[in-house]
């Protein structure tokens, strides 16, 4: 049974800007991330804590967080790797906290320059003062399908991590398919060992779209009662430490599957519509959504 409300989380301004090249002024941010607070989306991911040195395009999280119009039917959240960042996310405003580690080793290193068993006393001690700072945490587990350098991630690894966060105070999980290859059946897979442990309300599935599967992925996953997901506007987006990992799957084409069969999101399309053309316009690329294509077509 499908659910008849489902919760979006916008991550353009975080996953989608994360890969770009092209260096969006700080205003430009500001004034697509006001949009977007004025759509209906209920959360939005504004920027990342991170080193400037490995993700440049977000280097004015600060800035942009203090910039912003915050609306109060809104929740702002940030990634945040290590206390460095989380001082920096509580000075410039946050409503939740995003921290974020893979399920893969090899992923992990390359993405945090950390082993897994380096990374989860960093985080706990982030998930710890976050919680004292009264925030809600999000813990992104990545590569929950396939790792581009080590294959296949069995399913008990997956689940070792996701308990040793959830064991340090997270308040959710946001499952990521980082390069987007996984097919629905890899999907019921996850879900059957996951939802065996944690009740779905804390499960937030983050589909990538590198081969166009992230649409069945939903629809499988909203058949096992998932009713949060992470998009990103226009299809923008991908992990610059995973090669070969393309955009979120775009907010605009789960709107148009999840308004289509009569399920309730609370977000307006057409402003989605409008804030996809700013970005677009601003980055000079064509954004990968197919239904922003077919309304600008038509
Ligand atoms: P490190 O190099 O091990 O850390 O980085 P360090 O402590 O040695 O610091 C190195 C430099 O970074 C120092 O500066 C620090 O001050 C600075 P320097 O002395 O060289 O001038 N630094 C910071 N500056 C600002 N804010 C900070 C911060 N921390 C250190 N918070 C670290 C470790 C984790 C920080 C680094 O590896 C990093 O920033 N990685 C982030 C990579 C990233 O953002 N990846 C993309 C997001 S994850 C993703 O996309 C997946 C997801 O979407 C889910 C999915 O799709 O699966 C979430
Ligand atoms: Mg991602």
């Amino acid at each position: 049974d499908c659910p008849d409300f489902v919760e979006l989380k916008e991550v353009g301004p975080r996953d989608g800007l994360q890969n770009e090249t092209k260096w969006v002024p700080t205003d430009d941010k500001i004034a697509w991330i006001n949009m977007l607070s004025n759509s209906g989306v209920r959360e939005i991911e504004y920027s990342s804590f991170v080193n400037p040195k490995m993700i440049p395009s977000l280097s004015d999280a600060r800035e942009v967080g203090k910039g912003i119009l915050r609306n109060p039917d809104v929740f702002y959240s940030a990634l945040v790797p290590n206390l460095k960042g989380l001082e920096y996310a509580l000075e410039t405003g946050i409503d939740g906290a995003s921290v974020f580690m893979s399920a893969s080793e090899t992923h992990n290193k390359k993405n945090i320059n950390k082993s897994l068993g380096e990374t989860f006393p960093v985080l706990e001690r982030v998930i710890t003062e976050a919680k004292q700072a009264g925030k809600r945490v999000t813990g992104y587990v990545s590569t929950v399908f396939d790792c581009p350098y080590e294959g296949r991630i069995p399913t008990a690894q997956v689940i070792q991590v996701c308990d040793r966060l959830m064991g340090a105070g997270i308040d959710e999980i946001s499952l990521g398919d980082t390069i987007g290859t996984a097919v629905p059946s890899q999907v019921e897979q996850l879900l059957d060992g996951i939802l065996a442990r944690y009740p779905k309300e804390k499960i937030i599935m983050h589909f990538h779209d590198t081969r166009g599967m992230a649409i069945a992925n939903i629809m499988t996953s909203l058949q096992y009662g998932i009713h949060r997901f992470d998009t990103s506007i226009g299809g923008l987006g991908g992990c610059p430490y995973a090669p070969g990992a393309a955009g979120n799957v775009a907010t605009n084409d789960v709107l148009y599957l999840l308004h289509g069969m009569g399920i309730n999101t609370g977000i307006n399309e057409e402003k989605i519509r409008e804030a996809s053309i700013f970005i677009q316009n601003k980055l000079g690329v064509k954004l990968p959504s197919k239904s922003l294509a077919c309304h600008e077509d038509s």
